[in-house]
Order: structure tokens, then sequence, then C-alpha cells
């Protein structure tokens, strides 16, 4: 089956992408009201791209009658949001967050998830998350009904038991999270394998090249 997206209903759209691509894993992202209310509500459109510098994205769209959500409203006051990981044990508590209350409900404590001050921003984040990221706005992409926001990573905050002796690295029998897939199917990561490349490799990579000089550089 082909589909042209160019003719697609955005509702089509998002059926096929959504369907297709994941699993994405959730962002439950945190965020303060003008009137000081602590808000929260999961995103999958939601990864990190860079590392230099540290970006996260999250894609918002607008509710069906076109008011953008708290989340968005709270992000554009405050040029501030915490991307809080998600796993099993938080799961029930992210749905509940889901759910469209009226801006003044405090979604992390409804759902009973404990929070915590974050260091660096104006927000909390969830004290039970493997992993709080502490984002300032680098930019906002507004389209029609839809944000696309860049996040700047300025604090993460780690649960202890997820990283392993070394402090390096995830431990992956604790850390194991939770990603969205089609519709109200989700997928938690407790079958990792590990897939290295062949010993022979090494000897295929290219050789690193000379990074072009700029025309007037000395
Ligand atoms: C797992 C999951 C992922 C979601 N991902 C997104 C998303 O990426 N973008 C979006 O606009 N809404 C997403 N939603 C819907 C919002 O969480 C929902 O509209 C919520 O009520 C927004 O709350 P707020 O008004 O407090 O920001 C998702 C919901 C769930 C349950």
């Amino acid at each position: 089956m082909d589909f042209d997206f160019t003719r697609l209903p955005p509702q089509d759209r998002y059926r096929l992408l959504t369907n297709f691509v994941g699993p994405r894993p959730i962002a439950l992202v945190t965020t303060r009201s003008e009137a000081g209310h602590l808000n929260g509500a999961p995103m999958s459109f939601f990864n990190v791209f860079s590392q230099d510098p540290p970006i996260v994205i999250l894609g918002i769209q607008s509710r069906p009658d076109g008011v953008e959500k708290d989340t968005l409203r709270n992000i554009r006051r405050t040029s501030e949001f915490c991307v809080n990981m998600v796993d099993m044990e938080l799961a029930e508590g992210m749905i509940l967050c889901g759910v469209n209350f009226a801006p003044e409900v405090d979604e992390p404590a409804f759902a009973g998830l404990g929070t915590r001050p974050c260091r660096q921003i104006g927000a909390d984040y969830v004290a039970r998350t493997p992993c709080a990221m502490e984002c300032r706005v680098e930019r906002i992409i507004d389209y029609p009904r839809r944000a696309i926001i860049l996040g700047e990573v300025v604090e993460m905050t780690v649960r202890d038991d997820c990283l392993d002796a070394s402090g390096r690295y995830v431990d992956p029998a604790v850390y194991q999270p939770l990603a969205r897939l089609h519709a109200d199917n989700y997928v938690v990561a407790d079958r990792q394998f590990e897939l290295k490349k062949p010993a022979e490799a090494a000897e295929w990579e290219a050789a690193p090249q000379a990074a072009p000089r700029k025309a007037g550089a000395e």
C-alpha cells in the first residue's frame, strides 16, 4: 500500500506516522503555571537530538478546539520545562497525567506522583523518575496548531539505582524505559541485547579526513 502524504488528512498522517515510527520514548513534562500550579503531561513526540549543545525536542499539538495545551502555555511563559523519563513504576501515573484537566490541577499530585523542586528551573521533577532533565527553551518553531520545542538540557538528575557500579552507564536490569507504540499500546525495554560490529569492522572504517579548509583561512 502507498500513501500520498500531500493528500492525506492530518489524522491519517498521525495514525500512519505513530503506527510505524515507534517505540517512541515518553517524556512526562512538568512545568509551572502563572498561578504557581505544577503541571504534568506525557509527550511521545519527544527525543534527544544532540549532546553539544544538549538538545531535546517536544512536539505539542493544540487541542481540537485550537486552544494551546497547558504545557505549551507554561513553556512559552517561563521558557523552562522538565522532562521526566518513565518506567513501569510510573506508567499508571503517567497515563493519569495525560487527562485533559483544568489548568489549576496539579496532575502529578492527582496521580500520586511525589515531586521535588528542580535545581535550575522553577518547576518540580517527579521524585521517582529514573532521570529528570531540566531544560531551557532554545527555540520554538510554530506551525498552525503545532509547536516544535527545542530545549537545552541544563541539569540531569538520575535515580542512583539506575546506574551500574561504575556510575557511567545505566544498569539495564533496573532502567527499563517505557515507550509508546500505536494507539494505547506501549512497550517496556525489558528484552535488551548487545549487538556489536564484527571485529574486522575496524579495518573497513574509512580513514578520518582532514576538515576542508575554509576559503581565505590560513
Ligand atoms: C503516552 C502519551 C503521549 C502523548 N504525547 C503527546 C505529544 O507528543 N504531543 C501532544 O501534544 N500531546 C501528547 N499527548 C497528549 C497530552 O498528554 C494531553 O493532551 C494532555 O492532556 C496535555 O496536558 P496539558 O494541557 O496539561 O499540557 C500524549 C498522551 C499520552 C498518554
